[in-house]
């Protein structure tokens, strides 16, 4: 079955996972340590202090290794995700599996759960995809929350308004506490698929079982209604309580800044079941694994609002730079002048977060940001080139704008040559290279590298 450690086993023959042998607390050590590889290797932490667990981190840090673990080459992600949200195909459930190994009473804090930032009010679990149904059983919905805990029952987490939030405030007035299950540890199809968009209605499990070709598996859980991966490492069976809040936060979101503090429902957690050597999945806020897993599903969402304006998307790049989800980067051929502006538009409908979007031509790799300053260097002209949007809603999360009423500014940038000037004038220069040449250029490169 594929799963977190079959994934991981990849990453080892790969050379891609790091093991680090030295004793690290999971009270900011171990986010440092992510901190210092971000984008790197995947990390073991083979002893970890205060615990008989591992804890892995740095999973999906990499757009190449999201795109393997779904079999793919990084061109076809789009269509693949977009494919298996139109195709949800129902998952089998099993009696048993891996994760019910262990079926035990809560004792949160003896979890390897990471303390990550300074001002951090308690350990954060962050990688937890927590499954909720709504009281009727007929919506089923799988999504990321993050789970502060308070004490070895007791937990809250961030409900951002979608699909979760209706469930809960459409079970308000029926029941007082909503089952769900948090589930840790697991193969990356199954984190890209909760992190995806899909419309309300559909499981983000049955996407997941889509993209990993009919291979997921789940078990039902021991202490309350819901479904959970059987090959996950973890997971916890708690009750979202509806009429009880507590405080939520600070917490360092994907700017990289403190998020501000909310009153959010309280989870009282009433088991969990785990692998007996379970590892603990850590996943670092603000870092490339975070921004990737929020930006990706996005992107695809994106590339598919261009392409029904211009049919020739080459790429789309939520950057790192621009915190995966404020800055983006479309590349397609242009046929018509007014072409930009509409993939512009397009652009912004597709993901209201976004502040600040650049539009480059076919030429220009999006994911290559100093191509695509040449670009705006060379192909822009910002008394005609530039659509400023003031007054529009933007993401809670941009410092800048008004964060309580999410208003701010978007600002789109055509970086697209002019049609009517000739190509040569914005073409870069090239020298011809024998075959012979190619290869010494290579080995220049490679020893270049070297050195
Ligand atoms: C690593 C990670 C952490 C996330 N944390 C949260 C969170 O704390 N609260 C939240 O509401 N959404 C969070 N999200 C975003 C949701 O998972 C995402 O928007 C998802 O599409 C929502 O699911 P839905 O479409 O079923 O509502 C996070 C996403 C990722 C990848």
């Amino acid at each position: 079955m594929p799963d977190l450690r079959s994934f991981m086993q990849e990453l080892e023959t790969r050379g891609e996972l790091l093991h680090i042998e030295e004793e690290l607390s999971p009270k900011f050590e171990i986010a440092a340590a992510l901190r210092t590889l971000d984008s790197g290797p995947a990390v073991l932490f083979n002893r970890v202090k205060g615990s008989d667990h591992k804890a892995v981190g740095g999973v999906c840090g990499r757009r190449d290794r999201i795109c393997r673990a779904l079999g793919i080459q990084p061109e076809a992600f789009y269509q693949r995700l977009l494919h298996a949200m139109d195709h949800p195909t129902s998952v089998k459930v099993v009696e048993d599996g891996p994760v019910r190994e262990v079926v035990e009473e809560p004792r949160l804090s003896r979890m390897p759960v990471l303390t990550h930032f300074e001002k951090d009010p308690g350990p954060y679990i962050t990688s937890g995809i927590l499954y909720a149904k709504s009281p009727d059983g007929s919506v089923e919905n799988v999504s990321f929350h993050r789970i502060l805990i308070l004490s070895d029952g007791r937990a809250t987490l961030r409900i951002v308004p979608r699909h979760l939030y209706r469930i809960c405030q459409e079970a308000r007035g029926k029941v007082d506490a909503l089952d769900v299950s948090i589930s840790l540890g697991l193969h990356p199809a199954l984190m890209v698929a909760a992190a995806s968009p899909a419309p309300f209605g559909v499981s983000e499990f049955e996407v997941a079982n889509t993209l990993m070709g009919g291979g997921l598996r789940l078990v039902k859980c021991e202490h309350i209604d819901a479904l959970a991966p059987a090959d996950a490492e973890i997971v916890l069976e708690g009750r979202i309580l509806l009429k009880e809040e507590t405080t939520e936060g600070p917490f360092v979101d994907l700017t990289g800044t403190y998020d501000i503090q909310r009153r959010q429902p309280v989870l009282e957690v009433v088991g969990v079941m785990h692998r007996r050597d379970y590892l603990y999945q850590a996943l670092l806020p603000a870092g490339s694994e975070h921004l990737l897993l929020m930006g990706m599903p996005q992107e695809a969402r994106i590339w598919n609002y261009a392409q029904n304006i211009v049919p020739t998307v080459r790429g789309v790049n939520l950057t790192l730079g621009g915190c995966g989800w404020l800055h983006c980067v479309v590349s397609f051929k242009k046929f018509r002048e007014g072409d930009p502006k509409n993939v512009l538009l397009a652009v912004f409908s597709a993901h209201p977060s976004l502040k600040h979007a650049v539009v480059v031509d076919e030429d220009i790799d999006p994911f290559d940001m100093e191509m695509v300053e040449w670009a705006i260097a060379t192909r822009f002209k910002g008394d005609e080139d530039l659509l400023v949007i003031p007054n529009v809603r933007v993401s809670s999360l941009d410092s800048a704008s008004d964060q309580t009423a999410e208003l701010g500014c978007k600002v789109g940038i055509d970086a697209t040559r002019p049609l009517a000037k000739p190509k040569e004038k914005f073409s870069r220069a090239e020298i011809p290279v024998s075959e012979d040449l190619k290869v010494f250029l290579e080995r220049l490169r490679d020893s270049g590298k070297r050195g």
